[in-house]
């Protein structure tokens, strides 16, 4: 690989290194600078709603079992047996009081703590010479919550979830806060597709320009009032804090009349209005902002689009998807998409909804299979020899002496925090590439070792 620094410094004039969406040294600096410390979304609260409920997630090469115990109380554990190091928990999700190990029968309690150890008296000398009491399944070294949202980190050290997304938790909420009782969600689909997994986080953070040429078939049939580049371009893109995203303008009108342009019905409206702050609705109601595909640094994205869900009928319906892109290798990435719902919709909207999210961002979805071609042969390309040799420009809305095409909006034209463009521009996909770079510069994150049942902890790095 080219020189690090370099392959660095390049990225953040907004030139960037073609080799960096398949290169296997990059990924594994990824891995060990990047993914061991960033925030990482994992699950929802209402994908496991009672005592008991768990599903299993892989983060890279680690699963985890994430579990709601009898308290109520929600863990991410380690999905390894304690004794031999098998996968305790094998199904996808459900619902258990207890996980029993396959291979040699240890048992463990939904909060991870052993309750069973087959001979345990004869084979290892009973509590003296193995003491059960405070071992648990290894959880994960740090789990937190936003509005329902469960990430986890690799670090021990990693600041509040909050302090982490900043400004971006402003945008987030419009996603999962439309009443007081959040979001439920379906799913998820999971795919693979052989593109490497930065690609998809930037185009949901901000490629307004793609969306006219790639999604041409898409406006053809009229699935969509939006997506033309005329409209696209009138649109904005912001950063805040750990994320950015990408916006629609909407039509002259109220805050009312704007929301049910998109298709939300008045009993959804008046809870948002009680739900969002006064900045919040002024970006919609004043400004005429509504956001729609974003991502938070570094793998997870949001969508928010509105198309024609019935034949005959011009009205339009809002759906809400929320999804990780989860490195497997440099030109391998699963998705995880889930469909998200204010749990208080009605229940024809939230079925209408789901059928909306289907058509364009399911597994089949329209969008999605437009995008995944582009993004698999830019992979694939970028594994070859000459494109080591190649800067690709990603320097749009800046001028060559940096200054930009147009002037960030004022907070008068644009409520929410951050920094916001009118227009097409690669700003989002710099500010992410930015803090990978940032990620990359640092040394590997420290660990402790866990001794299973012979006391205290071990030091050292990965
Ligand atoms: S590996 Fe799990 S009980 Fe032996
Ligand atoms: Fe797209």
């Amino acid at each position: 690989m080219a020189d690090l620094d370099e392959v660095l410094a390049d990225v953040r004039r907004g030139m960037i290194p073609a080799h960096i969406y398949n290169d296997a040294e990059i990924f594994r600096l990824e891995k060990e600078r990047l993914f061991s410390r960033a925030w990482l979304f994992v699950a929802h609260e209402s994908e496991i709603p009672q005592a008991g409920d768990y599903v299993v997630r892989r983060v890279l090469d680690d699963s985890f079992i994430i579990s709601r115990d009898q308290s109520g109380e929600i863990h991410a554990m380690f999905n390894m047996c304690l004794h031999r190091g098998m996968q305790v928990c094998r199904a996808e999700q459900g619902n258990a009081s207890h996980f029993r190990c396959p291979y040699h029968g240890w048992s463990y309690r939904n909060d991870g703590r052993i309750v069973g150890l087959p001979f345990h008296k004869e084979a290892y000398g009973g509590e003296a010479g193995f003491s059960k009491k405070g071992q648990t399944l290894l959880p994960a070294p740090a789990m937190d919550v936003y509005n329902g949202l469960i990430f986890i980190s690799m670090d021990p050290e990693a600041p509040p979830l909050v302090d982490y997304l900043g400004d971006f938790a402003f945008y987030i909420d419009y996603y999962t806060k439309q009443s007081p009782s959040g979001i439920e969600l379906r799913g998820p689909q999971r795919w693979r597709v052989k593109a490497n997994w930065k690609i998809g986080a930037e185009n949901f953070a901000g490629d307004m320009y793609h969306t006219p040429q790639t999604h041409t078939s898409v406006v053809e049939i009229g699935l969509f009032r939006e997506p033309k580049a005329e409209k696209r371009k009138d649109g904005n893109t912001y950063w805040a804090g750990r994320g950015g995203g990408t916006t629609y303008k909407l039509p002259e009108g109220s805050l009312e009349e704007r929301l049910r342009y998109i298709g939300y019905p008045d009993e959804m409206i008046k809870r948002m209005k009680d739900m969002w702050s006064d900045a919040q609705l002024e970006v919609v109601g004043r400004d005429g902002f509504m956001i729609s595909a974003a991502s938070a640094f570094p793998n997870m994205s949001f969508v928010h689009n509105w198309p024609k869900v019935e034949e005959d009928s011009d009205d339009v319906l809002p759906f809400i998807s929320l999804r990780t892109w989860v490195p497997i290798s440099e030109d391998e990435t699963e998705v995880y998409s889930w469909f998200a719902v204010d749990k208080e919709a009605p229940e024809e909207f939230k079925d209408l909804s789901y059928k909306a999210y289907l058509m364009c961002f399911g597994s089949t979805g329209m969008f999605e299979q437009d995008d995944v071609e582009n993004w698999v042969s830019l992979t694939s390309t970028a594994g070859g020899s000459m494109a080591k040799r190649l800067l690709l420009n990603s320097r749009m809305g800046m001028l060559k002496d940096d200054s930009p095409v147009v002037e960030a909006l004022s907070p008068e034209q644009f409520a929410g925090p951050g920094v916001a463009h009118v227009g097409y521009g690669e700003y989002n996909q710099r500010h992410l590439l930015e803090e990978w770079a940032a990620h990359l510069e640092q040394g590997p994150v420290a660990v402790k070792s866990h001794q299973v049942g012979v006391g205290a902890e071990q030091e050292g790095t990965v």
